[in-house]
């Protein structure tokens, strides 16, 4: 119907997608091929079969495991041209990239091969296109200094840094010296806490890290002091619905959060988080949001301004999407 059409037709932007969550079956199987790396499943059907996610780590398993066909700068490159594709075909106007450089080093694929690849596709896109480096919780902070260190002669092709991984047993104050650092060299700053994560993680996140925005944060809701405060200092959470949903963080799409949020003055914001994994992107994300709550047209365009407002653009640049 007519809200359909709008929430597909509207300018968006995407500020919580991990590129390699971004990866299709059909182009693990096809970079499998090309670089003769074997897959333990015997098809695509059979891939896409495995996900069924409980938790998590449950993801994040089989996650890694697709992650392991990229090897040369031009999978990286192919990986994002797909996506960045898919964001288009969804008037998905500016997007904020993540990457996990771990998953792909400790492989032995160098970091240039990495950035450079999903850089180049960034530019040959209509698409506005930024990059967040992050880094994964369940490494030692000694591996993410390393992992800052050694994408350091690419500085001028990522804009911020971000925490994801195992959240639970992680807390973003395991991280302290590596953010500061990031902030030192003006680097933005964000991290997923409160997916999983209980609420102390979204204090520790603002306070300790000091991130600009947060990933996830559906879980301050327990916590009427920590959701007053976001309302007040309007800090963004980044919000996936069907990856909450596919990740078991509610039960189902009726019992999703996110209306609750934005009744309480938050400036949260719709995004597909893992699209290749969790049944869809950015309108898909939308219309399923949508179909289940009680949202309208005045909510749309809340949600649609909130992620331009939150994104880390000039603001002269902001304007011409607002
Ligand atoms: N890596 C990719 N997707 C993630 C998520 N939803 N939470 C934590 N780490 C991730
Ligand atoms: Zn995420």
């Amino acid at each position: 119907e007519q809200l359909r059409r709008v929430l597909q037709q509207m300018p968006k932007a995407e500020l919580h997608i991990h590129i390699e969550g971004s990866l299709e079956p059909e182009l693990i199987f096809a970079l499998a091929e090309r670089n003769g790396v074997k897959l333990n499943y015997a098809s695509v059907e059979a891939l896409r079969a495995a996900y069924a996610f409980t938790d998590l780590q449950s993801f994040l398993d089989i996650y890694y495991a697709g992650a392991s066909v990229l090897l040369k700068e031009q999978d990286f490159y192919d990986m994002t041209a797909a996506y960045l594709k898919r964001a288009e075909a969804d008037n998905v106007r500016h997007t904020e990239i993540f990457f996990d450089p771990q998953t792909h080093t400790h492989r032995g694929v160098p970091m240039d091969v990495i950035i450079n690849g999903i850089y180049r596709a960034c530019q040959d896109s209509p698409v506005s296109a930024t990059l967040i480096l992050c880094f994964l919780r369940h490494l030692s902070e000694e591996d993410a200094i390393a992992t800052l260190e050694a994408a350091l002669p690419y500085r001028d092709k990522f804009i911020g840094v971000g925490l994801d991984s195992s959240e639970v047993g992680n807390p973003p104050e395991k991280f302290t010296r590596v953010f500061a650092r990031s902030r030192e060299l003006g680097l933005h700053l964000v991290a997923h806490a409160g997916e999983e994560g209980p609420p102390a993680y979204i204090y520790t996140a603002l306070d300790t890290l000091k991130v600009e925005r947060i990933d996830h944060g559906v879980r301050c809701l327990e916590d009427p002091a920590l959701t007053e405060r976001l309302a007040r200092e309007q800090m963004a959470l980044t919000v996936c619905p069907l990856s909450n949903i596919k990740l078991c963080v509610f039960d189902q799409m009726e019992q999703h959060n996110l209306l609750q949020l934005l009744d309480a003055g938050i400036v949260a914001t719709v995004n597909s988080d893992d699209p290749a994994y969790f049944g869809g992107y950015m309108n898909d994300n939308f219309i399923a949001t949508f179909e289940a709550l009680p949202l309208g047209l005045s909510h749309a365009q809340r949600l649609a301004r909130n992620g331009f407002a939150a994104a880390f653009l000039p603001a002269a640049q902001k304007q011409q999407f607002l």
